[in-house]
């Protein structure tokens, strides 16, 4: 329980990290950030529910090429400044077309919509409807601005609240009680201790 948050919180300082690096350099290159974000955690695979709060398109879009390409992905927290994933929060996109398109968070909080599925014209409108512990009840929570053209959740939204990020994007302003809960058993918990 204690430890992917610690692991997930490491990872969050180097995005954190790539962050003040983008601030610092006018345009910094693709590898530059890709590099700053650090490598794989050894416990997690290469697959939907690894590197939980990462930029996802600087890999997953055409330039880097990892497979399968990417047109709108990110992940889904509990509150602005606790970084425990959400499952099963509900993710509604708009194009400026008026498509629309939802999926859902898996286990670690991850969502992705593939270009496959998806080609969307910018500006895109976000929302999301969130599971609330212990309720049947969602809580629907809508970004009052457009996304222009980063199709990253986290190319924003990275970090607790500060002059740089509006914040993880998150379920609640506080932890709710009964509070959200990881399932032990989610394949994204990263329980490599190395370094
Ligand atoms: C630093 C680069 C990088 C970032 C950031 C990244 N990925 Fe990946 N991802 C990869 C690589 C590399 C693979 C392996 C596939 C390949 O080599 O083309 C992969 C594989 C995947 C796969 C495919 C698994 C399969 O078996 O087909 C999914 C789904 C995926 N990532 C989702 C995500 C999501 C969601 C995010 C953001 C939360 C993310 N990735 C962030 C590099 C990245
Ligand atoms: C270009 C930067 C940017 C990107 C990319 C971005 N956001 Fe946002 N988002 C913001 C900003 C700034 C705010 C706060 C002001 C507002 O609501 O527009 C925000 C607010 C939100 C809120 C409302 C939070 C609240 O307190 O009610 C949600 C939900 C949200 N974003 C979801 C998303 C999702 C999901 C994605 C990815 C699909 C995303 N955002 C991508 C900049 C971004």
């Amino acid at each position: 329980m204690r430890r992917w948050f610690e692991t997930l919180h490491r990872g969050h300082a180097l995005v954190l990290l790539s962050g003040l690096l983008v601030g610092a350099c006018q345009s910094p290159t693709n590898d530059d950030k890709i590099d700053a974000l650090g490598g794989e955690c050894q416990s997690v695979a290469e697959s939907e529910f690894h590197r939980a709060g990462q930029p996802c398109l600087l890999c997953h879009d055409t330039y880097e090429g990892a497979d399968p390409h990417m047109s709108v992905a990110g992940t889904i927290f509990a509150t602005p400044n606790i970084p425990m994933p959400v499952a099963d929060a509900k993710v509604t996109l708009t194009d400026a077309n008026g498509t629309q398109i939802s999926t859902t968070t898996n286990c670690i909080g991850n969502f992705q919509i593939e270009t496959a599925d998806w080609r969307p014209a910018f500006p895109l409108h976000a929302e999301i409807e969130c599971p609330i512990p212990g309720s049947e009840d969602r809580r629907r929570l809508v970004m009052g601005t457009r996304i222009s053209r980063d199709g990253s959740c986290a190319g924003c939204h990275f970090g607790p609240p500060s002059n740089k990020s509006p914040g993880w994007v998150y379920c609640a302003a506080t932890m709710p009680d009964p509070p959200y809960e990881v399932d032990p058993n989610c394949a994204g918990i990263c329980t490599e201790t190395s370094q």
